[in-house]
């Protein structure tokens, strides 16, 4: 290794131990922001592409923290002063918004980019402040007014701060660097097969409450109950034993209980509600409301539960008819995140006939939570725990438990969420069953009336012309429900191929074939043996569904994928452009002809049920 590549390793891991002893100031998050009195900062951000980091180490890899360091945001004090930076002159990006499609010459880039947002801001003296992002990819490091708040890892969770004794009338200026740089102690790691999208992904808003607030609730069924439901308040500030009170207005429902010494009060209390459900996707505005604070949301009630290999939805068995998404946005391509970006995704899957999506691999926005309970579309929800994590390295589990924890801290009130997924595609190991193991067990733990589940690989087995798939991956005894991924027909054998394939499992658990599918550019046509044809893709659904009919204890499909997605591992000039193609319909919304197989699939389905 020689010296520029040691001082340049020496920086970034500086950098990333810099930015990590701030980690720690991460605010508590505060739950249901659209519920609160907020200041949305969205817009255009001045921004500088630092891929150096210029701005955070000095050439000798030292931490800046002098003028020279860009979160000073420094400007010279007279003509002879030496400061080589400008925010307010450089060029702004959108925020929310990925960098990548917003300038060409960003499309590739991983590294550091600095954004700086000015705003003005009265705060009453008895209220508190904090700003909140719902994500950025990957690392954020948070400075306001010239001083840091701290440092969020992870990019596709939401993080806040605290700025009550830090924000002043006018003229504050809040800088964040965010790093969408790879490595393998990373959650994900350094591979994946979806483009790295860096930026301020998610919507930022400064969020004023009372000293003492409700930060975060829990307000669901019992497992397995429908009549029966139980929760708890957590309140933050001086004053935690005030009394709490939930209302369900149109319910008749008033249940007022006291908070303890930590701020947390317990409720249970039985109800009629008429219950969510695809066909009914019931939401009841329901108000939480303390001796100083109110938040209001909009919560649907169901329970969801398995029995044997059915899954039961309000104590009746279903069939998740699903497709997989990527957080990709439609028609313009680039990271997905506002409210129509998800009626449009969901409106295809529904299209489709869906009652279920899987929003791979990674927590989507909050923006498609919201909007699938409302369209009434169950959801599977997962963390990045994808491919060849770093099984041994308790740096990389504290990360993964993290992200999942976020997840659910964001989601748990939403009806449509029904099963947390904590892996795609890993290989079975010791250490990786024993990381997966402490994931599952901190989703039933900290939410006992979801499902947990992750997307796991079958093994195969032949004799004479018949294969027998079988799955045993070791961690299928500690899910709910199995998920399993196969590519037949496409990484593996002819489509035809599906129909000598039988499939056992050792679990007596529901399975959701989570992953299958083929390639196919739309428009392009062709034998049904020539590959990226809408041809293919067609016959290799149409095997695939009469294998999926013969599965007994099959629950659930999402194939792969509703839309053609971003991939830095597609690089077929002419077909696939940097596009992953197994989408059912085009970036455009084009539908292909498997769009329509699989769309009579889930006809027939819906009428059988
Ligand atoms: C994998 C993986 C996906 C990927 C897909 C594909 O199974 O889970 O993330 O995009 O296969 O190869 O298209």
């Amino acid at each position: 290794m020689n010296l520029f590549a040691t001082s340049i390793f020496v920086c970034t891991t500086l950098i990333f131990a810099f930015a990590s002893t701030a980690a720690a100031q991460v605010a508590p998050l505060i739950a249901n922001i659209g519920g609160r009195q907020t200041a949305n900062l969205d817009g255009e951000w001045h921004t500088i592409v630092d891929p150096y980091d210029v701005g955070s180490v000095s050439y000798h890899a030292k931490a800046l923290a002098d003028n020279s360091a860009f979160f000073k945001d420094h400007k010279p004090v007279n003509p002879s002063e030496l400061v080589e930076y400008d925010f307010d002159r450089s060029p702004t990006l959108r925020v929310p918004g990925d960098w990548n499609t917003q300038r060409e010459t960003l499309l590739f880039y991983e590294g550091s980019v600095w954004y700086k947002r000015s705003f003005d801001y009265s705060k009453p003296a008895n209220k508190r402040l904090f700003v909140h992002f719902g994500a950025a990819n990957y690392l954020a490091d948070v400075y306001l007014n010239g001083e840091p708040l701290g440092q969020h890892e992870g990019g596709f969770t939401p993080f806040d701060f605290e700025i009550t004794d830090r924000v002043r009338p006018r003229d504050n200026f809040l800088i964040v660097r965010v790093n969408n740089r790879r490595s393998k102690e990373f959650v994900p790691t350094v591979n994946t097969d979806w483009w790295n999208y860096g930026g301020i992904t998610r919507p930022v808003n400064l969020v004023e409450v009372p000293e003492t607030f409700i930060q975060h609730y829990f307000i669901q069924p019992g497992k397995g109950s429908t009549r029966q439901i139980a929760g708890w308040v957590q309140l933050n500030g001086p004053r935690l034993q005030e009394k709490v009170t939930v209302r369900i207005p149109e319910a008749g429902v008033s249940k007022t209980v006291e908070a303890d010494a930590r701020g947390r009060a317990e409720f249970s209390f039985n109800a009629d509600l008429t219950l969510w459900s695809p066909e009914s996707p019931k939401l009841y505005d329901v108000e939480i409301s303390s001796e100083t604070d109110k938040v209001a949301d909009r919560i649907g009630f169901r329970s969801i539960q398995t029995q044997g290999t059915d899954i039961l939805l309000n104590g009746k068995p279903i069939f998740l008819r699903g497709v997989s998404i990527h957080e990709e946005a439609p028609m313009r391509s680039g990271r997905a995140w506002s409210e129509d970006d998800a009626r449009t995704l969901l409106g295809w899957a529904k299209e489709l006939g869906c009652n279920f999506v899987r929003l791979a691999h990674y927590p989507h926005s909050e923006a498609m939570l919201r909007m699938a309970d409302q369209m009434g579309v169950m959801v599977w929800g997962e963390v990045p725990v994808y491919w060849t994590i770093e099984w041994e390295n308790p740096a990389t589990l504290r990360n993964a438990q993290n992200q999942l924890g976020e997840m659910i801290a964001r989601d748990h009130n939403r009806a449509a969420l029904i099963i947390y997924s904590v892996a795609n595609e890993t290989p079975i190991g010791e250490a990786r069953n024993r990381f997966l193991r402490q994931l599952i067990g901190q989703a039933h733990s900290s939410d006992p009336t979801r499902l947990v589940s992750a997307a796991l690989q079958n093994k195969s087995s032949f004799r004479a012309n018949h294969v027998t798939m079988t799955i045993d991956d070791p961690i299928g005894a500690d899910l709910d429900v199995l998920g399993n991924n196969e590519y037949i027909g496409w990484y593996g054998g002819r489509p035809e191929d599906a129909d000598a394939i039988d499939w056992v499992s050792n679990y007596g658990k529901p399975l959701i074939m989570s992953e299958f599918g083929g390639g196919a550019v739309f428009g392009r046509h062709g034998d049904a043996n020539a590959r990226f044809t809408e041809e293919y893709q067609q016959n290799l659904y149409v095997h695939q569904i009469a294998m999926l009919k013969r599965i007994s204890f099959l629950r659930g499909t999402t194939p792969w994928i509703l839309m053609d997605f971003r991939s830095p591992r597609r690089t077929l000039p002419g077909i696939q452009d940097y596009f992953n193609r197994k989408g059912l319909v085009s970036p455009q919304g084009e539908k292909k002809e498997a769009f329509f197989v699989l769309q009579g699939f889930y006809r027939e389905l819906n009428t059988a049920h």
